[in-house]
């Protein structure tokens, strides 16, 4: 589409509430995003582009110009392209929103997206989201487009890499496809979302009908949909009662005092905890701050849930959602750590593999230090501390060694039943 048409088709399709607020204020907006009802508690200079990168953690919404002029940054509102960095988020209050993430599965991606991969439409990469969506648009509302309307059509989204050629050739193939029309996002479900209702899952309940004061802050978490970066699974078997064990699951002071490099430095009520974490791996030096809800605590169960996000200053953002399950075992207690963790930005440089070991062996010394608090009943005697480069290197050896030396004592069995 042209860019004079961009500005009457990509204005968005309604009225913007008009909101007085300071700068700094935070407004409540309620949006559905990817199909997810979600409440965010947003300064009203926040555009919708950062509030979904910075704030929901969807950042396949490019942003280039910032100005309006690029289209890396259009998205779905109501069903209509927009530009995401021109909208302020508290202007979109009861609106539904699709981002490229709702377009299509990693393994069952939307035609357009297969056709864009078919058809090598993708060099950089930077425009492809803005180019997905704008051609979503496009395709829907005007589905005789002709092949030779399509240049002047796209033209509102600029790629830099000066691929339009094969990008033209992709989109004309999903419209020769799909004569009857193309088919509607495929990746709009809800995924679990913490709203204000603080229930996990999605944010119906609002929070008048809660009641709850969370902190704004905590509301933001939200995991994304799709697989994550690493799934690990860690069991340990620890020679003492269940009942042992609980007795640090049952006090999150405790418990925290066993992540290794991190520390709770909030408590908001209501399951809702803010805290910093730490991590090292050679010269890449992390400092995370975030925040954490307990989504199920049920010692008769034997399940503890929490999810949590954390963010550091370069824009490396991490994602957990880990779950604690025990069971008693005839001399003891199996404790199972599963943890699915979301990696964007810089710490996603670690690799996955390494990101594996790192999350593995984080576990790994949680683990430990839980076992030690349970058989001492007080804290881990020092810090627990975040891996390093060395420890994973000798973690074999050091475990070998541990064992060797813990002799009579509490036994503590770590075994990696799974990792993906
Ligand atoms: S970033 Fe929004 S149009 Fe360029
Ligand atoms: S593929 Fe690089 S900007 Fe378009």
């Amino acid at each position: 589409m042209t860019v004079g048409e961009a500005g009457s088709r990509e204005a968005g399709p309604r009225t913007p509430r008009p909101v007085k607020a300071g700068a700094d204020d935070p407004v409540e907006v309620r949006m559905t995003v990817n199909g997810t009802p979600t409440v965010l508690s947003l300064p009203a200079r926040v555009t919708l582009a950062d509030a979904l990168r910075d704030h929901l953690g969807l950042t396949g919404t490019h942003v280039g110009c910032e100005h309006g002029v690029c289209g890396m940054c259009t998205v779905l509102v109501d069903g209509e392209a927009a530009r995401a960095c021109l909208l302020f988020a508290v202007q979109l209050d009861g609106t539904d929103i699709v981002t490229v993430e709702g377009l299509g599965r990693p393994d069952s991606l939307h035609p357009l997206q297969e056709s864009f991969g078919r058809h090598h439409a993708l060099q950089c990469g930077f425009c492809t989201p803005g180019f997905l969506m704008s051609s979503y648009d496009l395709l829907v509302n005007k589905p005789d487009v002709t092949e030779e309307e399509l240049p002047e059509e796209l033209s509102g989204v600029i790629c830099r890499c000066t691929g339009y050629r094969n990008i033209l050739t992709a989109v004309d193939q999903t419209r020769r496809a799909h004569p009857e029309g193309i088919p509607g996002p495929g990746n709009c479900v809800r995924t679990a979302l913490v709203g204000r209702a603080g229930q996990g899952t999605d944010a119906s309940g609002g929070p008048d009908e809660a009641g709850d004061t969370v902190s704004p802050s905590v509301q933001d978490i939200v995991l994304p949909s799709g697989d994550p970066t690493i799934a690990v699974r860690i069991t340990t078997e620890i020679d003492l009662p269940e009942d042992r064990v609980w007795g640090v699951l049952d006090d999150i002071y405790l418990l925290a005092r066993c992540l290794p490099g991190a520390e709770l430095t909030d408590d908001y009520g209501n399951g809702h905890y803010a805290g910093r974490a730490r991590v090292s791996v050679g010269p890449i030096k992390l400092a995370f701050n975030g925040v954490a809800q307990i989504l199920e605590h049920d010692r008769e169960a034997g399940r503890l849930r929490a999810i949590a996000q954390g963010q550091d200053t370069g824009g490396a953002q991490t994602q957990a959602d880990i779950t604690l399950t025990t069971e008693a075992t005839g001399t003891g207690t199996a404790m199972h750590a599963d943890a699915k963790v979301y990696l964007t930005g810089r710490i996603a440089q670690f690799g996955r593999a390494l990101a594996g070991d790192v999350s593995r062996r984080m576990f790994e010394q949680f683990a430990d230090a839980v076992t030690e608090a349970a058989t001492s009943g007080q804290a881990p005697s020092g810090p627990v501390k975040a891996p390093s480069a060395l420890s994973l290197v000798f973690a074999p050896l050091l475990d070998r060694v541990r064992r060797l030396l813990r002799g009579a004592g509490p036994r503590r069995r770590s075994g990696r039943d799974k990792e993906r």
